[in-house]
């Protein structure tokens, strides 16, 4: 099976979060099924870079108005297809915003450029190329599934498309002035087509075009039935019924492995984890933390409203107060990281902030940390407890999405049965964070019960063979349904 998946990022090249995680394992993730990947992404400057001497496949002299060419490379011996069109993408800041951290506001025909070259490549305008499914991720890839259906390449056959939501609240609109900007027949102006709350839905479009909806976790699925963590589209998601999918994300245990990791201080197993306290020492004195007989908590993570990163900043004397320590990595909000950097002040030896983006710092964090804290309210997926759970860091967690479905709380039976991997607590509220907290301390200070915890999280397979599957046998049930 051939299959074209559509993005706006993809590791190794370009992330601003877990979807490029997700979006660089999936080729080799299906590859065992025999399914062939081409990922196509956008010729952001950092793309552009690292494809090296791209081989020109097509050119437009006009792509929704400007001019744009397709390219093809290789990444990690996969295929990926470039779209190189600077009008669009040759810019400073990252791939959504400028360098001062606001939305481009062509951000809708940047992306549905994108969606039209993928509607193109799909529809055979490249020869010698041919695709039997189309796989589009989030809201910027979403327009893709509505040209397929609403402008499809003259003359060519209809295929299957798979819309993956990685996060609801992302949904890519715009005004209804756009809708003149996209190329699409009147037809597609209507509420089952493209036409949102008065102005164009890309998310919208991508759903109510798909063949089938997936999300990253089975939580997630169910919970985008209702209006809380629907975010307006809830009403879709229970009309499109049974054709919503719940498929958990793994992680890359290549890039992701304890045992192998070439960034750590030390590397480790579940069996030695005493090696382990070399990857903590390195953290304290990286982030100037005292040495202290309490838990050190890691954080790594966008800096949002979504993450709860601003409940974690109210209870943070408490953690102190516990003997507790915080090493934090984040970027986003604004009055967020400054509400970090006051702590951190407040709390000189117990609280530290790094701002930014750093790869080898997240790796080095979730073998040293002993905790990592992610009071999410709402969590699609969620990687950073998958990576503690592999690294031995225990994941305290929101019980939400993804979070629910992959820590076994550390209850009285899960710890008497012997499988417990973390820690989870109801409702994002100061209270209820202060209590995860609290169980998580007395849990460390009893290191038999703790040592177990880690351990169990180690054993825990969150590769992506499972779901590897359950993505190869969803598109072999909607090819054959075309057939
Ligand atoms: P989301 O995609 O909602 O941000 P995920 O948990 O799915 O949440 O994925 C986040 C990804 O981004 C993980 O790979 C995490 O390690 C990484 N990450 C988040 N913030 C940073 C940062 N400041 N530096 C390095 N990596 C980060
Ligand atoms: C989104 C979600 C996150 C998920 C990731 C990859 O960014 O917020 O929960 O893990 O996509 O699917």
């Amino acid at each position: 099976l051939r299959v074209l998946s559509v993005a706006s990022e993809a590791v190794p090249l370009i992330k601003t979060g877990g979807l490029a995680d997700v979006v660089g394992a999936l080729p080799g993730a299906l590859a065992p099924h025999d399914v062939e990947i081409t990922t196509l992404l956008p010729g952001y400057p950092a793309v552009m870079a690292a494809i090296g001497k791209p081989r020109t496949l097509h050119t437009w002299p006009a792509l929704l108005g400007e001019p744009a060419r397709l390219v093809a490379g290789k990444i990690d011996g996969q295929p990926l297809l470039v779209l190189d069109a600077p009008p669009y993408f040759t810019r400073g800041g990252g791939p959504y915003a400028d360098p001062s951290g606001r939305d481009w506001g062509d951000n809708w025909r940047r992306f549905a450029a994108l969606g039209r070259a993928a509607a193109d490549l799909a529809g055979g305008i490249v020869k010698g190329r041919r695709y039997d499914l189309v796989h589009a991720h989030d809201w910027q890839a979403a327009m893709t599934l509505a040209y397929l259906r609403f402008a499809p390449v003259a003359g060519s056959s209809p295929l299957p498309g798979v819309m993956t939501i990685h996060n609801m609240a992302f949904q890519g609109w715009s005004g209804a002035e756009t809708f003149a900007g996209l190329g699409l027949p009147r037809e597609a102006w209507s509420m089952h087509g493209v036409e949102y709350h008065g102005g164009v839905g890309a998310l919208k479009a991508g759903m109510e075009a798909a063949s089938a909806i997936t999300t990253v976790s089975p939580s997630y699925a169910a919970e985008i039935r209702d209006p809380q963590f629907g975010m307006g589209l809830e009403g879709i998601v229970v009309s499109r019924g049974e054709r919503v999918h719940g498929i958990l994300n793994g992680i890359d245990v290549r890039e992701w492995n304890p045992n192998g990791d070439l960034r750590l201080a030390a590397r480790f197993t579940a069996r030695r984890l005493d090696k382990r306290a070399a990857n903590t020492r390195a953290i304290e004195s990286e982030f100037g933390l005292d040495a202290a007989d309490g838990p050190l908590f890691v954080v790594v993570s966008r800096l949002t409203w979504q993450k709860g990163m601003d409940v974690l900043l109210q209870v943070l004397d408490h953690l102190v107060g516990l003997g507790g320590r915080l090493a934090l990595l984040g970027s986003g909000d604004a009055a967020l990281e400054a509400g970090f950097h006051a702590a951190a002040a407040r709390h000189p030896g117990r609280v530290a902030v790094r701002t930014g983006y750093d790869e080898a710092l997240a790796h080095r964090m979730q073998a040293g940390g002993d905790a990592i804290l992610i009071p999410s309210r709402f969590e699609p997926c969620g990687l950073t407890q998958l990576y503690g759970l592999a690294y031995g860091c225990v994941p305290v967690v929101a019980r939400t999405g993804g979070l629910a479905d992959t820590v076994i709380d550390a209850n009285v039976a899960a710890l008497q049965a012997g499988v417990a991997t973390g820690i989870q607590f109801d409702g994002v509220t100061p209270n209820a964070l202060t209590a995860a907290i609290s169980r998580t301390v007395a849990l460390f200070r009893q290191p038999e019960l703790w040592r177990q915890l880690q351990r169990n999280g180690m054993a825990g397979d969150f590769s992506w063979a499972r779901s590897g599957k359950a993505y190869a046998d969803l598109y072999a049930r909607l090819v054959e349904e075309v057939r």
